[in-house]
């Protein structure tokens, strides 16, 4: 298999570090509005980084689901290998790619659970065979068959055919970002990369990094 050839010139658009807004949220969601105009695919899947008690780091794609002046925040299954992860390990890492607008977004910083009201709240917001599969689901789990997962679909159905509680092992984390980084594509490999970090006062300055 020859990869030596697949490359990407990328011309799009420059990002200086005086265009960018000094909140780097703000500059997230600009970014984040910019992507869902222009039609991407799951503009809001993010990679999650985490990293288990042995020093292990993992990844895998999740849904933003909010973004607000707190930091960003995604649901899933408390008792999966990222939950077990998050529970030994707070540090975290979220990576944004926008193809299409030759653009790339890191963040790092600690995740926490969100209030339990407002997990229920988004819980009750999503389809019904969502909710049952996240009771069916002991996601990150070693499975015999999917037949056995589907008749348990099936049972907590008929248990919950109308109203569905949320598990108390499924709900939302919000990552507090102590580090951003935006990333533009340029030519010749000498892309733009703006950094932000926070002071001693906890307020956000930037800079421009080597590509
Ligand atoms: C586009 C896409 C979106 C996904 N969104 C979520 C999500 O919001 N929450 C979630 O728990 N898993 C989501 N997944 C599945 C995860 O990538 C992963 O398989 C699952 O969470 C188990 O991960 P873990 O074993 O590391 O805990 C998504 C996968 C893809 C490809």
């Amino acid at each position: 298999m020859d990869l030596h050839n697949i490359r990407e010139e990328y011309t799009k658009q420059q990002l200086s570090k005086k265009e960018c807004l000094d909140n780097p949220l703000t500059q997230f969601e600009k970014w984040l509005n910019e992507a869902i105009k222009s039609d991407i695919k799951e503009p809001t899947a993010m990679n999650l980084a985490t990293v288990n008690d042995s020093g292990q780091p993992s990844s895998r794609i999740v849904l933003l689901k909010e973004v607000n002046s707190q930091g960003f925040i995604f649901f899933t299954n408390y008792l999966s290998q990222k939950g077990k992860n998050i529970s030994q390990n707070s540090l975290v890492a979220l990576n944004f790619f926008w193809q299409e607008l030759q653009r790339q977004v890191r963040i790092e910083g600690k995740v926490k659970k969100i209030p339990e009201d407002q997990s229920d709240e988004y819980f009750s917001s999503r389809p019904y065979t969502s909710r049952i599969g996240a009771w069916a689901s002991k996601q990150s789990a070693v499975i015999s068959s999917k037949k056995l997962l589907l008749a348990k679909a099936a049972s907590i159905a008929a248990k919950y055919p109308f109203y569905v509680p949320r598990p108390a092992h499924w709900g939302g984390y919000i990552v507090v970002p102590s580090m951003f980084e935006f990333w533009q594509g340029r030519p010749s490999r000498l892309h733009d990369r703006i950094r932000y970090l926070l002071d001693q006062n906890g307020n956000w300055y930037r800079e421009r990094l080597s590509p």
